[in-house]
């Protein structure tokens, strides 16, 4: 093994620009240099070395990484040989450990792990410290000295830097702090807690290890300012859109009653908890997405989204829908009266609230999710609709029904949301089909395109698609279902890609599913489904693999990006179009209107650019 000393030695010596001869065209722009890229056949010289020759980006194809997979590419090296050319040319001498190390993105967790245990640690021993305070606190929300246990409850205190004082006697570097989201760094440079004066919530990975931390603030704390609730930020351990809270101890008491609760809120979990109710989670401030779905359909085969009774919490429920289409799960929601959440049932109620909630009229999530349409519509509900927007709801639902794979699952939802909206489900029909033949603009159209024969058009080749097409090609082909899941999640950007995306997305996601645990059948699947696409796609398939392993490459990044900018797409065509009626005689008397609507998409169109720009200022 090479050490990592070497490693980072070259990694703060060796340029890109140092090996020029491989770069054409090299134009200087501001602090950074622009080029043909070396990976791609191009003119224009979308290939960007920034970072004094660091890192490289091309616009163009999409490839980005360090100065290792640059000379890997470039030479066609594996990655112990690129070290071994390049510490040549530097005159440094590579340095071998003879301990076998873990690559330093799996280090990079253990050691997050490694704080995340600390920290849970020092917030439990500061219960003791404040019992008083805590327990006033608890005694008020009811919570019994054995569940405060086995939630394994903190405390952090209301001072400026007792953690990150305690991480930095136990050795923790700052960068880790940082990384963690418990410690910040003032104007000044100072380290600060980010929790003060809060009862802490350790949030559990299936395995039990805290992955992050959400924090209340206790009422003699609280300030205008304080937001009530704080948690973790994203890290390299804990993902938002596939985490729950409470999971690891609902899973238990899941595995014989097959249902789980979803709440959204950590005192909701650990009150129906504690009165027996076991089977339960929560979100934490995010919405319910595919992610979570998919984690949850390992264990149970029905979910209950326990929400607030109000528009927000039928919205919520609404919007959740869609995720688990295809899923395999049961799912309903329970909508509590107004002012009530599943803590203070459980406080009011006690024993009897397993009870009561059985009790409590079930809705189901589709027919939640047309009412909401309805109302985004402008209706009041569904037999309020004027036929604009009878066929305005109609498209929206056809758009989000238009991946459900079964066919007799897809019959009962559309002949529901006929019964719903009171049109005919045969018309319904013909909506979904004409919305899945022109990609999803809702036109009809003559001959729909036989779905699932590619002979009878040929597959377009990968080089002949789009920069972003291609990329979220690459993202999708190594992160398969992680992928998948969530594509099929935002049918706005799903239902407009090009047919032969589509195709193959589809016959993708059957072959993964059909080899879910043979993954030596996947990879002959795989092959057979590639080759029948053609050559290109194989090459593109292998291209996309070596480039995913390179540890400047990150197929999870580029698939962000990938549906970003497919999203600013979208912004801007509606745009264009918006600019198109308002030159017509008859936009006239809606410019207002128009104008508005201008104005909103192009505020879209720059937040999306902002949250862009973030995302790759990240890395
Ligand atoms: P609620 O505002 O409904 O709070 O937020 P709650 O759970 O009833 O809290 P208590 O009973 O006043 O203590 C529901 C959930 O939304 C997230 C938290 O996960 C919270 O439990 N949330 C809320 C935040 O992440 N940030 C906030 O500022 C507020
Ligand atoms: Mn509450």
């Amino acid at each position: 093994m090479i050490s990592q000393e070497t490693i980072d030695e070259l990694l703060d010596r060796a340029s890109i620009l140092d090996f020029s001869n491989e770069l054409a065209g090299v134009k200087r722009q501001g602090p950074s240099l622009f080029a043909i890229c070396p990976f791609h056949q191009e003119k224009s010289g979308s290939f960007h070395v920034r970072d004094g020759g660091k890192f490289y980006h091309c616009f163009g194809c999409g490839v980005s990484g360090n100065i290792f997979s640059f000379v890997m590419k470039v030479y066609g090296l594996s990655f112990p040989d690129a070290i071994e050319f390049i510490a040549r040319k530097y005159g440094v001498e590579v340095k071998r450990s003879s301990v076998k190390r873990a690559n330093p993105e799996a280090r990079f967790k253990e050691n997050l792990k490694k704080l995340n245990k600390l920290a849970r640690m020092f917030y439990v021993s500061q219960m003791e410290r404040n019992r008083s305070l805590i327990d006033e606190y608890l005694e008020k929300r009811a919570i019994l000295p054995e569940i405060e246990r086995v939630f394994e409850l903190g405390f952090a205190p209301a001072e400026w830097r007792m953690l990150s004082q305690f991480l930095k006697e136990k050795g923790a570097p700052e960068d880790l702090m940082l990384h963690s989201g418990l410690v910040k760094r003032n104007s000044r440079g100072e380290l600060y807690d980010a929790l003060r004066g809060r009862i802490v919530f350790p949030i559990l990975s299936v395995e039990r290890i805290p992955i992050g931390f959400g924090g209340r603030i206790m009422p003699q704390f609280e300030t205008e300012e304080t937001p009530k609730y704080l948690n973790s930020p994203e890290t390299s351990l804990y993902q938002k859109s596939r985490v729950l809270y409470g999971l690891p101890y609902a899973l238990s008491d899941a595995r014989y009653s097959r249902r789980i609760y979803v709440t959204e809120g950590y005192f909701d979990v650990i009150s129906l908890f504690q009165v027996g109710v076991k089977s339960v989670v929560a979100t934490c401030g995010t919405a319910l997405t595919a992610g979570h779905v998919n984690v949850l359909q390992r264990s149970v085969s029905k979910v209950s989204v326990l929400f607030d009774g109000d528009n927000a919490g039928r919205d919520a429920a609404a919007k959740a829908f869609p995720s688990f289409l295809n899923s395999g799960l049961e799912a309903d929601a329970t909508f509590l009266p107004e002012g009530e959440d599943p803590d203070s049932l459980a406080r009011t109620h006690r024993e009897r609230t397993a009870e009561l909630l059985e009790g409590l009229p079930r809705e189901s999530l589709f027919d939640c999710f047309v009412e909401y349409q309805c109302r985004k519509s402008g209706a009041d509900g569904s037999k309020a609709l004027s036929p604009r927007q009878k066929a305005q709801v109609a498209g929206e639902i056809g758009k989000v029904l238009s991946v459900t794979k079964n066919p007799i699952e897809l019959d009962e939802y559309v002949k529901r949301a006929a019964y719903l909206l009171r049109t005919e489900a045969s018309l319904l029909k013909e909506l979904l089909v004409a919305q899945k033949g022109d990609g999803g603009q809702g036109l009809p159209v003559e001959n729909p395109p036989s779905s699932g024969d590619i002979s009878s058009s040929r597959a377009e080749r990968p080089s002949e698609l789009s920069h972003v097409h291609r990329l979220l090609l690459r993202a999708v082909m190594v992160l398969k279902m992680e992928a998948l899941s969530e594509l099929l999640q935002t049918p706005d950007i799903y239902g407009n890609l090009p047919r032969t995306l589509v195709f193959f997305f589809e016959s993708f996601k059957e072959v993964l599913e059909r080899s879910e645990r043979d993954f030596d059948k996947q990879k002959e699947l795989v092959r057979e489904l590639l080759a029948a696409f053609g050559a290109e796609w194989v090459a593109f398939w292998k291209e996309s693999y070596t480039m995913a392993q390179e540890p400047e490459v990150d197929a999870a990044r580029m698939f962000r990006e990938a549906l970003l900018r497919l999203r600013e797409e979208k912004v801007l065509e509606s745009i264009q179009v918006l600019e198109a009626s308002l030159n017509e005689p008859e936009g006239e008397n809606r410019r207002e209107q128009l104008l508005q609507a201008r104005l909103d998409l192009t505020r879209k169109l720059r937040s999306l650019r902002e949250q862009g720009a973030a995302e790759s200022s990240r890395n």
